[in-house]
C-alpha cells in the first residue's frame, strides 16, 4: 500500500508531501487507525539506558519536529519515536525550497534549520499524546542565538522537557545551524556537557528522576575527534551517543540532480560513513555507552549490520521516506536474525 501512497506523495513536493504524510500519520494516530492497516513488528523487547523498548527500531529525529504524530508513529510499529529537534522560541527555520529528494541514490538533502513551533507548543503536543512507550525529545538552540550562548538555549530546553521525556537529545550535529557543530569539539563540548550534567543532577533530584541524556554527532569527523568526544561523554556521565545526523559530504551523489544543493545528505550515501562512527565509538566505549546508530538504514539488513557494528540500538529517516512502515519490520526482523551475543 504505501508503494502506491508513495507515487502519489512523490508527485508533491518534498516539504508538501513531507506536511501531507504528518498530517495523515497524525489523523490515523488519533483514531487509532495506523495499527490496523499496518502489519506490526514483532516484539523484540530491549532495554537500553535503564528504559525498556518493545523493538530496538526508533524514529529519528526531525520527522516530527513538534510532535504533532507521536501517536501515529508510534502505532506504525517504532519501538521508540524521537521527536524535534525543537527550539527554546518558534522559528521558521530557512527559505522553502530547503529538501531534495535524489531517489536515483536513495538519498534526501535538507537544510530545513530547525523549523519549529517552539518547546512549548511541543509539550502541548506531549501532553495530548496517549503513547507510553519510550518517547524522545531532541533539543537544540535557536538560530539567532549566538553560540556562545548556546548552553542557555539547551539549558533552557532541558528544564523544559525533562518531565516529559523518557530520554532527551542534545543536537550538537545538524549542519544547518551556522556554528552548531563546532560544539562537538574541544573546550565548547566540555563546557556544553558540564553544563549539561550539573544541571540534570539539579533536574533529577527535583523531579525524582534521572532522565537519560544522549548526545547526537555529526558523521564528518576523523577517528581522532571521534575518540575525543566518546571520551568527553564518558567522563561526563552522558547515558548515549546517537550517530549520526546527515553529512555535509556529497559522495556518492555527484552528478546527480539536486546534489549539489546545500545542507545535509541522508539516506543510502552516508550509510558507511556512520556505521564507521559507530565502530570507533563502539571500540573507544567499550560497553560504556550505549550506541544509537542512524544513518543509512534503507534496507533490514543495513539495521542489523549497525547493532553488529556495536550499537545498540537504531534509528530511521530517509529510509522510512522511501520504505514506508514495512521497513520497521525488516528491520527487527533483521535484527532478530543475528546470532546472539
Ligand atoms: C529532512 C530532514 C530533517 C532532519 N531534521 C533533524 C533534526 O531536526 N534533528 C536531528 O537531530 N536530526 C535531523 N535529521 C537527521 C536524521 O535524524 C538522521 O540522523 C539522518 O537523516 C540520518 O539518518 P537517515 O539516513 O536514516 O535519514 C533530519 C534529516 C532529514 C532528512
Amino acid at each position: 500500500m504505501y508503494n502506491l501512497a508513495r507515487q502519489l506523495l512523490f508527485k508533491l513536493s518534498p516539504e508538501t508531501s513531507h506536511d501531507l504524510s504528518l498530517d495523515l500519520i497524525g489523523a490515523g494516530g488519533r483514531l487509532g487507525l495506523n495499527g490496523l492497516l499496518t502489519k506490526q513488528p514483532a516484539r523484540l523487547p530491549v532495554t537500553v539506558m535503564g528504559l525498556s523498548f518493545d523493538n530496538p527500531v526508533g524514529l529519528a529525529a526531525g520527522l516530527d519536529k513538534n510532535g504533532a504524530a507521536i501517536d501515529g508513529f508510534a502505532q506504525l510499529g517504532f519501538g521508540f519515536v524521537e521527536i524535534g529537534t525543537v527550539t527554546p522560541r518558534p522559528q521558521p527555520g530557512n527559505p522553502k525550497p530547503r529538501i531534495f529528494r535524489l531517489p536515483e541514490a536513495t538519498a534526501i538533502i535538507n537544510r530545513m534549520g530547525f523549523n519549529n513551533l517552539g518547546v512549548d507548543n511541543l509539550l502541548d503536543r506531549v501532553r495530548a499524546s496517549q503513547y507510553k512507550g519510550v518517547l524522545g525529545i531532541n533539543i537544540g538552540k535557536n538560530f539567532d542565538t549566538p553560540v556562545e550562548r548556546a548552553v542557555d538555549d539547551y539549558l533552557i530546553c532541558l528544564d523544559k522537557v525533562y518531565a516529559h521525556a523518557s530520554y532527551i537529545t542534545v543536537n550538537v550535529s545538524s549542519p544547518n545551524t551556522p556554528g552548531l557543530r563546532s560544539l562537538q569539539f574541544g573546550e565548547s563540548l566540555k563546557q556544553l556537557l558540564d553544563a549539561l550534567a550539573q544541571r540534570r543532577e539539579v533536574l533529577a533530584v527535583q523531579h525524582g528522576k534521572r532522565v537519560p541524556v544522549a548526545i547526537k554527532i555529526a558523521p564528518d569527523m576523523s577517528d581522532e575527534e571521534t575518540v575525543q568526544v566518546a571520551q568527553a561523554l564518558l567522563a561526563s556521565g552522558m547515558d548515549a551517543v546517537i550517530a549520526t545526523n546527515t553529512t555535509l559530504s556529497r559522495e556518492g551523489v555527484e552528478g546527480l540532480a539536486h546534489g549539489d544543493e546545500a545542507g545535509g545528505l541522508s539516506g543510502a550515501p552516508v550509510r558507511e560513513k556512520s556505521t564507521h562512527i559507530v565502530k570507533v565509538l563502539a571500540g573507544e566505549l567499550a560497553g560504556r555507552m550505549p550506541i544509537i546508530a542512524a544513518g543509512g538504514i534503507t534496507e533490514g539488513k543495513h539495521a542489523a549490520q549497525k547493532i553488529a557494528a556495536g550499537a545498540s540500538l537504531v534509528q530511521i529517516y530517509s529510509g522510512f521516506i522511501y520504505k514506508g512502515p514495512a521497513l520497521i519490520r525488516e528491520a527487527v526482523d533483521a535484527i532478530a536474525a543475528l546470532p546472539r551475543t
